[in-house]
């Protein structure tokens, strides 16, 4: 596992056009729902990312974001409640109208929360950033899923200093399988083993830009930008080091993930059609 441990693959993909089983919101209210085999997501407005059930395999599906063109292995970037079992075709997904965002389990009348917050939710959007976003009553963000990365970010967000991406089990598994990266406080970018702990004889890949731990005013953050510029930003100013030097082609979107091999990976997606 020494070598080439960060590898750049572009990979060139036909974004679809949307499927009929799906259907464009700007603005999800309370009372919408999906279901597995019926709508089973909430589409950003141009359609590129998708809010909803994908399935898992054995008739089984999990909540997540995914890029919604792609047709047969839809390519998630988020998983809700990753490591939950995976629901059956029997489940309703409900912006309540209390304000809370719900698995309903029919066989079993049961609820679970998709995202548990202590505030009432009023609304949700499927962003075509890939960000899924609540509101409260006042149109305050409450909850960002970029906030909540699982195996992937996209352009725009941010990995922030002590958060995690966790490489999924499988291709079609995707609850936390066994490699991740960290954005350490010690602003080096670091890659372990789960089960292993996080010093640095385990680490088997670093960025090697670490500063004095806890030194004031140091806040490194991993950043992606939507022409492919990968890098390491101090203080939202001066970046210590570039990735990837970003690149030209303008109808593309990039996604960086730490795949079940443990290689942190960039892909590109061409829009065009
Ligand atoms: C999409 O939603 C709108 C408004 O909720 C509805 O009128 C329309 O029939 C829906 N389209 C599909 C394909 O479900
Ligand atoms: C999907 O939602 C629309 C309204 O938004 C509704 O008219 C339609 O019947 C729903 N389709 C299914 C399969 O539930
Ligand atoms: C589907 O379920 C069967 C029986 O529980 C199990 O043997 C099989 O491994 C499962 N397949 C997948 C892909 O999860
Ligand atoms: C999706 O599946 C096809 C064929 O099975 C494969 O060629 C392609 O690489 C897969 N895409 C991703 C993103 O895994
Ligand atoms: C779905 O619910 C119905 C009625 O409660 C039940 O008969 C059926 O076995 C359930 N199916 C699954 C896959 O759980
Ligand atoms: C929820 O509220 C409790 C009590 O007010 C507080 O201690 C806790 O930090 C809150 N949790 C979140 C996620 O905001
Ligand atoms: C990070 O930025 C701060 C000022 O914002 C500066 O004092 C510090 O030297 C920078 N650290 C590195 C390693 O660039
Ligand atoms: C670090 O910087 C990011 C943005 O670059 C900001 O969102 C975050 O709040 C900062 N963290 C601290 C502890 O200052
Ligand atoms: C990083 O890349 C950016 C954009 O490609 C470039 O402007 C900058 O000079 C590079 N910085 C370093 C430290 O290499």
């Amino acid at each position: 596992m020494a070598n080439s441990l960060f590898s750049l693959l572009v990979l060139l993909s036909t974004i679809y056009s949307v499927t009929a089983q799906q259907n464009v919101t700007n603005s999800i209210r309370q009372r919408s729902s999906l279901t597995p085999t019926g709508n089973s997501s909430w589409l950003s407005p141009s359609g590129l990312f998708a809010f909803g059930f994908y399935p898992q395999g054995n008739n089984t599906y999990r909540v997540g974001i995914f890029i919604a063109g792609l047709p047969l292995n839809k390519t998630v970037v988020w998983t809700a409640n990753r490591d939950d079992p995976p629901v059956s075709s029997n489940v309703t997904l409900q912006l309540t109208p209390d304000g809370r965002l719900i698995l309903q389990h029919q066989s079993q009348d049961s609820t679970t929360d998709v995202v548990k917050l202590n505030q009432s939710i009023s609304s949700a959007s499927m962003l075509d950033s890939g960000n899924f976003v609540l509101y409260d009553s006042n149109q305050r963000m409450i909850w960002q899923s970029f906030e909540h990365p699982t195996d992937a970010i996209l352009p725009g967000q941010i990995l922030s200093r002590n958060q995690e991406l966790y490489s999924s089990r499988s291709e079609s598994d995707h609850s936390t399988g066994l490699f991740k990266l960290k954005m350490q406080s010690d602003s080096n970018l670091v890659q372990h083993p789960v089960d292993a702990t996080d010093t640095p004889q385990h680490a088997y890949w670093y960025s090697g830009t670490a500063t004095i731990d806890g030194v004031n005013g140091v806040n490194v953050t991993l950043n992606l930008d939507r022409d492919g510029h990968l890098y390491l930003l101090n203080n939202s100013v001066n970046i210590l080091k570039n990735l990837t030097a970003g690149f030209s082609e303008s109808r593309s979107l990039y996604l960086m993930r730490i795949d079940i091999d443990g290689i942190f990976r960039l892909y590109s997606f061409s829009l065009d059609n």
